[in-house]
């Protein structure tokens, strides 16, 4: 399995790239393409990343199957879904709405790991913030990095003092009543809710303790596998909504926090979203 398993050192380089291609194309011109179902937009500079880390990835890994946004699944197929199997899971441009504004807060995600009896099991997840090159990097039982700096979740306690970041789905068209009122109560109990539009760079953020809890529901795979990654890393807890062991194949929504905050987050959820 080993010459299977990417390095620290090939996922680095490769997320580095992809952010300087998306760079070219920021705060310049570029060409916008509405999604089909009121589903967003999607820039050349998604297509070009996506396509950039797919193609260095299909010469290094050949049989892996990849999951990536603008282009679906490859190598997966129903009779091949059960076996375990080596994947990556790939958000070329997270916070594209923002990108297309000019806005810096957007990033990369990629996340590396085995699909074992249906669940994604992450080894390897990388999220990088190309604006400000912060670039988060976890390994499995190995930590959690920033710029190569080990990063350790901060242990703030009180939920009155806590800042929480959520976002709002692509998925137009929606009630938003459930979404509006899970957001009045925890505004009213932490410190500040904040909405950034990206939500791995917010999960990546919470790892680096400047949100105490991230929560959204329906989310994507893409949205979310390397960012729980990096928040269990880090010495987060990371669930679904249920308050189960979260997988981002399975579960439309994700809950990460720093260990005395997520209990709380997820009653105040649950109050609204019952399982
Ligand atoms: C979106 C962002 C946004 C979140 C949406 C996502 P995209 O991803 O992460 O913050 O609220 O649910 O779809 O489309 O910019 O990659
Ligand atoms: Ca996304
Ligand atoms: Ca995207």
């Amino acid at each position: 399995m080993s010459e299977h398993m990417p390095t620290q050192q090939f996922l680095e380089s490769l997320i580095q790239e992809a952010g300087s291609i998306t760079l070219k194309f920021f705060q310049k011109n570029f060409s916008i393409q509405e999604k089909s179902d009121n589903q967003g937009i999607v820039t050349d500079a998604d297509i070009a990343s996506e396509n950039f880390i797919k193609k260095k990835i299909h010469e290094k890994f050949k049989t892996h199957t990849i999951l990536a946004e603008e282009s679906g699944l490859e190598k997966f197929t129903q009779e091949n879904s059960e076996k375990e199997q080596a994947i990556w899971i790939i958000d070329p441009l997270d916070g594209t709405t923002n990108f297309s504004k000019g806005n810096p807060y957007y990033c990369i995600s990629i996340a590396f790991g085995h699909i074992v009896e249906g669940v994604f099991q992450a080894k390897l997840a990388g999220i990088y913030q190309p604006t400000t090159q912060s670039l988060f990097i976890a390994e499995k039982n190995k930590g959690t990095f920033l710029n190569k700096q080990k990063l350790f979740l901060n242990d703030l306690q009180n939920f009155k003092l806590a800042s929480i970041a959520t976002g709002f789905s692509s998925n137009k068209d929606k009630d938003l009543i459930q979404v509006v009122n899970t957001i009045g109560a925890i505004q009213n109990k932490s410190l500040g809710l904040r909405i950034n539009g990206a939500a791995a760079l917010d999960l990546a953020l919470t790892a680096k303790g400047i949100f105490q809890g991230f929560y959204e529901i329906p989310l994507a795979p893409w949205d979310m596998a390397a960012g729980a990654l990096i928040v269990t890393e880090a010495g987060g807890v990371v669930s679904n909504f249920a308050g189960k062991e979260f997988c981002p194949l399975r579960d439309k929504g994700i809950i990460a926090a720093n260990k005395q905050i997520h209990p709380e987050l997820l009653s105040l959820i649950q109050n609204y979203y019952s399982n």
